[in-house]
């Protein structure tokens, strides 16, 4: 039976980035529809619930994504309302690739820091430059359910007090703090990772900030057009050490994002219940990095 994948898109044109990487992860029919709204998905969802039916439904999966985040969460949840007992699909939500991205950092992080030990996690502080954007959020979402310490950086007070609070709402436990760009030098002092998560193009600390957080072990910068956004990062630099840190560029971090977005398709047409948000993008991610780290016999 053909692999069908619905590419539901919330922007007006349906990403063609999410459209290569779906053909190359073996979907053989990839149906797109553009501006997606929860008014108009239903009848989508419906298309692809309904053709095939029992095992076959395995055969049939949505990627849901665009560029505005809270329209693509909305268009999520009509979805989930819309599907009953076993008649559903898988379904992935990657809305401009964040989950992957933030999944891919996350990653990065771990293979240097104490992540998957709670009590060691607990006494980390991750600091996320840009923590109000799709990357950022989700990154901050995702060290939060690690059990960090997480401070969300913005030039508004306001709007990362907003992220950090949408994050409290799903992970009432969460450690999560809001932090302006004028009281960066003192997040950045006892800070054991920092990701910069800033738009593209723009400078978010300096190599002097860089070097006065001497705390910190691991610094990711996700931004890939110049300049960086963490002054002395190349684009391509994939666990650099420089002197107690270690460094990683958007390209240094981009191919296990690429990786997991793959396997994440892939996996949707194994079942037809998966519904891979940020946190099942990470354990993907996981236990991608852990088959990679196996010895070869
Ligand atoms: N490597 C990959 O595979 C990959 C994939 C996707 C994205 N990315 C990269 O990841 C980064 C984050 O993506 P995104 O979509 O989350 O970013 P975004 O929404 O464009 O920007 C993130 C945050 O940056 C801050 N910002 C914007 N303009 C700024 C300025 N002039 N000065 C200081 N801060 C500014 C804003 O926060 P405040 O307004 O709250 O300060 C904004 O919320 C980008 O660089 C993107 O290119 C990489």
């Amino acid at each position: 039976m053909k692999k069908i994948l619905l590419q539901l898109d919330v922007d007006p044109q349906p990403c063609p980035f999410d459209a290569v990487v779906a053909v190359d992860a073996g979907a053989d029919v990839l149906l797109r529809h553009a501006n997606v709204s929860p008014a108009n998905v239903t009848a989508l969802a419906h298309g692809a619930m309904f053709t095939r039916g029992g095992a076959d439904l395995a055969s049939t999966a949505i990627f849901l994504g665009g560029s505005d985040v809270p329209q693509v969460e909305a268009v999520a949840n009509q979805i989930q309302k819309t599907f009953f007992g076993p008649v559903r699909v898988s379904v992935m939500v990657d809305p401009a690739g964040a989950n992957t991205t933030a999944a891919a950092a996350v990653i990065a992080a771990a293979r240097h820091l104490p992540l998957t030990s709670p009590g060691e996690a607990a006494t980390l502080k991750a600091v996320v430059l840009g923590g109000t954007g799709p990357v950022g959020q989700r990154a901050g979402r995702l060290l939060a359910r690690k059990g960090l310490q997480v401070s969300l950086v913005s030039r508004s007070k306001e709007r990362a007090a907003g992220c950090c609070a949408a994050i409290t709402a799903q992970y009432p436990d969460a450690s999560v703090h809001a932090a302006t760009t004028d009281a960066i030098e003192q997040v950045l002092n006892d800070a054991d990772l920092v990701i910069a998560a800033g738009a593209a193009g723009v400078e978010l600390l300096s190599e002097r900030q860089r070097q006065r957080a001497t705390r910190c072990r691991v610094f990711i910068d996700l931004n890939a057009v110049p300049p960086a956004g963490i002054t002395g990062i190349e684009a391509t630099d994939k666990a650099r050490p420089d002197g107690q840190a270690v460094l990683y560029g958007a390209l240094g971090v981009g191919g296990t994002k690429m990786k997991i977005h793959r396997a994440a398709v892939e996996s949707l047409f194994t079942a037809n219940d998966h519904w891979l948000d940020a946190e099942e993008l990470l354990t993907i991610g996981e236990l991608l990095a852990a088959s990679d780290a196996q010895p070869t016999q």
